[in-house]
């Protein structure tokens, strides 16, 4: 049976022709591994106006402005980045936005006030030191900023110890979604770990799903995990 998208799923349908214009900087044949496309996409069904969301790796604040696009006004957006010029760059583009958005101070941890986006300061190893809350959507977009300082890279270590700090806090029924880059220095060793990372997680407890591009081995690897219920 051939499923006519558009009258089976209108809402699904509008997403993927959002999907289209954010993707549109892209020839028609890079959409499909378009790996941010995709991350937002399933992220979406977790994303409640008025929920609360992370991201790890504000860099220039695409992806913390669609999370702050879904959660809405009321909602909250944790992100964070170890780099004063990616803050700033997330920062303008949420005001733009926008956003009501706040800097956060990384020494002590962060209490969540009124709706907007809330920006720290600080290595995402941090994060359970930092938050006492239980998000419904978690995103890291691994690697160096595009446009600044590509010596500063996220690192394996304190990438596993903030996924496992995430995979912690997040709300069941929530959703954690990784972009990983192997083709830069560093980058191989860090996806590695973010797969195995992913591939440890208890079967009883979380679903997990990994999409990458088959055909270009230094193709980003995008993974997602679904709490499904609480640990024991
Ligand atoms: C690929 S960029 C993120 C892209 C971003 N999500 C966006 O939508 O523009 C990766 C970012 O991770 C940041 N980063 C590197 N190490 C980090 C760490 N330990 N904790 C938090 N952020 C880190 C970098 O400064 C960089 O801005």
């Amino acid at each position: 049976m051939v499923m006519d998208f558009n009258t089976q799923h209108p809402e699904s349908y509008d997403r993927w022709k959002d999907c289209d214009k954010l993707a549109s900087s892209t020839s028609a044949s890079q959409q499909l591994t378009n790996m941010t496309c995709w991350a937002h996409l399933l992220l979406e069904p977790v994303l409640i106006p008025g929920g609360l969301a992370v991201d790890l790796t504000a860099g220039n604040g695409h992806d913390t402005l669609f999370l702050w696009s879904r959660v809405g006004a009321e909602g909250q957006v944790l992100a964070f980045d170890v780099q004063s010029q990616a803050l700033l760059n997330t920062s303008r583009r949420l005001s733009e936005a926008g956003a009501t958005v706040q800097g956060v101070d990384p020494g002590q941890p962060v209490q969540l006030h009124g709706g907007g986006v809330f920006l720290l300061q600080a290595c995402h190893s941090y994060l359970t030191q930092l938050l006492d809350a239980h998000p419904m959507a978690v995103m890291a977009n691994l690697g160096y900023l595009p446009g600044g300082d590509h010596g500063v890279i996220t690192h394996r270590e304190t990438t596993l110890k903030a996924l496992h700090s995430a995979a912690e806090l997040l709300a069941v029924g929530g959703r954690l979604v990784v972009t990983a880059y192997p083709g830069h220095a560093g980058g191989a060793e860090e996806s590695r770990a973010v797969l195995d990372f992913f591939a440890s997680l208890d079967a009883r407890q979380w679903l997990v799903l990994n999409f990458c591009s088959t055909n270009r081995l230094q193709a980003p690897l995008l993974l997602v995990a679904e709490k499904r219920r609480a640990g024991e």
